[in-house]
C-alpha cells in the first residue's frame, strides 16, 4: 500500500499503516548503509532541494546524504547566499526554485506552517524537516524506529518526554507517532515548559525526574531551546539541572535499566550530564544513523508516488 498523503508535513493524523511503513521501509533501507557502495539507482532522474531557512547539522546532511544514497539530484539552499538576503519573500523564492522542474522540496522553517503554505503554492512534494515549535516529524520517526530497534515494540512501551515541552517540535511529532502506534506517553518538566492543554492529547504530566525515570522504559530528552527564549522559564540554568538535569548517579539511583533518546544537539551539562550524554544507556548516535534509513523511506515513498 502507498503513503496516505503525497506531503509529510507533521505526524498529527498520520495513520498507523503509514508510519508502520516507513518503519518498515527504513529498515530496508539501513541495510544499504552499511554496504561498501551505499548507492541505489530508486530516486534516479528526481530533484530535491534542501531550503533549510533555519540552522541544521543533522537534519539538513541527513536528508543530503538519503537523497544521494537513492541516487536523486540534492541542491541544497540556504538564506546567507541566496536572494533572501536581497529581500526576496519565500513566495518568490519557491516559486523560482520549482519554475527550475524539481520534484520534491524539505523546508525548515522558523514560523510554523511554512510547510503547509508551500503545498498550496507548489506542485512538489513537501516535507517537512522542522517548522518552528510546531513539528519535526522525521526526527519522531527516527526516534520510533530507534526504540522499536532497541526494544522491539512501541505498542504499551512507557515513553517520557523530558524538558523543555513548550518549545519543542520534537515532543509534538513525538507524542503523535507514538500515541498512534499504541505507547503510553508521558512529559516531563518544569510545570512553565508544560503547556496547559497537553493532557488533552492523551499525555501524563510528571513533575518529578526521578518519578519520570523510575515509571518509563524509555526517555526521549529534549534540548533547552536557548535561541527560543526558553532560558526565561526558569530561575537559573544550575536550578533546572539540579531538579531536571540526567546524570548516571540519578538514573542509577532510580533504575538499573532504560533508554535515553536525545534528538541532538545537546547542551551538555544541563538536560544531559556528559556521562550519560556519553554513557552505555544513551542511544544518541544510533538515532543519527537511523536518521538517513528514515529520510531515505520517506523520500522513497513520496517520490514514487507521483
Ligand atoms: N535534531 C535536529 O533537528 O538537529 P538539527 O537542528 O541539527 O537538524
Amino acid at each position: 500500500m502507498p503513503l496516505s498523503s503525497r506531503h509529510l508535513l507533521g505526524m498529527q493524523n498520520v495513520p498507523k499503516e503509514d508510519i508502520q511503513l516507513i518503519l518498515d521501509t527504513a529498515n530496508t533501507f539501513k541495510e544499504i548503509l552499511d554496504r561498501p557502495i551505499k548507492r541505489v539507482p530508486t530516486l534516479q532522474g528526481k530533484t530535491v532541494v534542501n531550503l533549510f531557512y533555519e540552522n541544521s547539522t543533522r537534519t539538513r546532511i541527513s536528508f543530503e546524504l538519503a537523497e544521494k544514497r537513492l541516487s536523486a539530484d540534492a541542491v541544497n539552499f540556504s538564506v546567507s547566499t541566496s536572494s533572501v538576503s536581497k529581500g526576496e519573500s519565500l513566495k518568490d523564492t519557491v516559486k523560482n526554485i520549482e519554475a527550475m522542474k524539481v520534484d520534491m522540496i524539505v523546508i525548515r522553517h522558523s514560523v510554523a506552517g511554512t510547510p503547509l503554505m508551500l503545498t498550496k503554492l507548489c506542485d512538489s512534494n513537501i516535507i517537512n524537516a522542522g517548522d518552528g515549535v510546531h513539528e519535526h516529524p522525521t526526527q519522531a520517526l527516527l526516534d520510533l524506529y530507534t526504540i522499536r530497534e532497541k526494544i522491539g515494540k512501541l505498542e504499551n512501551l512507557k515513553v517520557c518526554i523530558v524538558g523543555d515541552i513548550a518549545h519543542s517540535r520534537v515532543a509534538l511529532s513525538n507524542i503523535f507517532a507514538l500515541k498512534t502506534m499504541g505507547a503510553k506517553v508521558s512529559v516531563c518538566g518544569p510545570s512553565t515548559m508544560i503547556p496547559k492543554q497537553i493532557e488533552e492529547l492523551g499525555v501524563d504530566i510528571i513533575y518529578s525526574i526521578d518519578e519520570a525515570i523510575q515509571e518509563n522504559d524509555v526517555l526521549n530528552v529534549l534540548r533547552i531551546q536557548l535561541e527560543r527564549k526558553a532560558r526565561e522559564y526558569f530561575p537559573s540554568i544550575r536550578e533546572y539541572v539540579k531538579y531536571f538535569g540526567i546524570n548516571s548517579e540519578r538514573l542509577e539511583k532510580n533504575k538499573k535499566d532504560i533508554l535515553i533518546l536525545h534528538p541532538g544537539p545537546i547542551n551538555r551539562g544541563v538536560e544531559l550530564a556528559s556521562d550519560v550524554a556519553d554513557g552505555p544507556y544513551q542511544v544518541i548516535l544510533q538515532q543519527v544513523t537511523n536518521g538517513v534509513a528514515i529520510r531515505m523511506a520517506v523520500l522513497y515513498l513520496l517520490g514514487t508516488l507521483n
